[in-house]
């Protein structure tokens, strides 16, 4: 055991403002995490409403007057109550399942500011995103682009395409969530682009309308994106000399949040950058379409956990806590860092923990090698874990998923409910 003082609690979490200490206990906004935690038992999802709508309007203000859909990157949270939030400050989505299309038509948000993106779209989501009316279809592959003039056709309706091209562009990132590089699976090969368009323009059902790229998450360099968009425009004037004409450039590829001690990157910064090798290029008429996820939802949400059992082994300190790796995935699949405070902190005295949770695997750890001062029974908060958190959440161990909560001021909502044992054997029979 080492033990060491520390300042016992910080005046911000890092990176989340609308987090913070208030008469040493951690709040989101005006509501106390321990009274959510005691209340509604753990683990928990916390999100605060004023952090969304601060993410977003950071991405406004830095669009300003020029012509730019954000379509927010769902996948990163897709509870109802978050895509309301953002249908209501104006928001697109960028959908990647007929399972996300039908969560945005449930929470009201506008089909005309829809784009579907994903490799392996079926003729049932094609369908569905048709009848909705989607603002466009983010085409992976010739295959798809055939299966989509096909499905079109047959419903007498015309489908808005994008080809999503693969740029070929290092983002920099964990090669997981890294997409715009030649060996990933997404997009299409930017060489091939050209006779992909051609294509697209010559087959029945199909409205060529925009170019498309993603090239991969938790990007804080400007550098990959310039890149691409240089692509990008090389293969907009190329088109152009072809005879096709596109009306939008949807440059996919997310801000990164602050986890650790990472720098985020501004979208202010970003999109000066970008308008200005827009104009540069005589592109300023073109509407820009952007994705983020993580960057709108990453910092707005924690997921609380009780300590169920401090154990010292000879090689280890392990918090043993009522959250695991089937709710928060990110840090078996990616290894990733999540910060990790005491919800009511109470003492100086660190130890050096590993924070794991009771699944029966080893890679079930929430946070590892932490120096904390802890107590059987409390509370704490695993930061940062409003992206790619709950979505990602499975059963495994039979464990019933968290319930979210959403903070609004002094007030709170349970945006879904906890789990039941028989919400985990719906479904399921015996033979007779
Ligand atoms: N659009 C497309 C087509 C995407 O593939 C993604 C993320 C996004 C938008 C949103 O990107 P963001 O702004 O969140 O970076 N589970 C991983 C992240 C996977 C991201 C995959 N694509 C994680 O927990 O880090």
């Amino acid at each position: 055991m080492t033990a060491q003082s520390t300042q016992i609690h910080p005046a911000t979490p890092a990176g989340a403002p609308h987090f913070h200490f208030q008469q040493g206990v951690l709040h989101a906004e005006g509501v106390s995490l321990e009274h959510l935690g005691k209340t509604l038992g753990t683990p928990l999802y916390v999100y605060s409403r004023a952090a969304l709508a601060t993410a977003f309007t950071s991405y406004l203000e830095a669009i300003g007057t020029h012509k730019v859909l954000v379509c927010y990157g769902m996948k990163a949270n897709s509870n109802l109550a978050v895509l309301k939030e953002f249908a209501r400050l104006g928001s697109g989505f960028d959908i990647v399942s007929g399972g996300e299309l039908a969560r945005v038509l449930a929470a009201g948000g506008n089909p005309a500011k829809i784009v579907f993106s994903g490799v392996g779209k079926q003729a049932w989501e094609m369908q569905a995103a048709l009848e909705a009316g989607v603002k466009c279809f983010n085409v992976e592959s010739v295959p798809e682009l055939k299966r989509l003039s096909a499905v079109s056709t047959e419903l007498g309706m015309t489908a808005r395409v994008s080809l999503r091209v693969n740029p070929d562009v290092d983002a920099k990132t964990h090669p997981y969530i890294s997409t715009g590089l030649k060996e990933n699976k997404f997009g299409i090969a930017i060489e091939e682009a050209p006779a992909a368009y051609q294509l697209a323009s010559s087959l029945p059902g199909i409205a060529v309308v925009g170019v498309d790229c993603h090239i991969g998450s938790q990007i804080t360099e400007v550098a990959p994106y310039l890149d691409a968009l240089d692509k990008l425009l090389k293969l907009i004037d190329e088109l152009a000399g072809l005879g096709i004409e596109l009306k939008h450039l949807d440059l996919g590829g997310g801000l990164g949040i602050r986890y650790d001690d990472e720098t985020p990157l501004a979208p202010k910064i970003l999109l000066d950058k970008v308008f200005a090798q827009l104009q540069a290029r005589g592109y300023a008429h073109l509407e820009l379409v952007l994705e983020p996820g993580r960057s709108l939802v990453g910092n707005a949400g924690v997921l609380l956990t009780t300590v169920q059992f401090l154990k010292h082994t000879e090689a280890r300190n392990f918090a043993i806590v009522d959250a695991a790796m089937n709710d928060l995935m990110r840090p078996a699949l990616y290894e990733a860092w999540h910060g990790v405070l005491p919800v009511v902190p109470h003492s100086s005295a660190t130890t050096l923990y590993d924070v794991v949770g009771p699944v029966c695997e080893s890679a079930d750890w929430l946070a590892r090698g932490r120096q904390l001062a802890l107590n059987e029974g409390e509370i704490i908060a695993i930061e940062s874990a409003g992206a790619y958190g709950f979505v990602m959440a499975g059963n495994y161990n039979s464990r019933p998923r968290p319930a979210e909560v959403m903070v609004d001021g002094d007030h709170y909502h349970v945006i879904r409910q906890r789990e039941t044992f028989e919400d985990l054997i719906r479904g399921e029979s015996c033979l007779p």
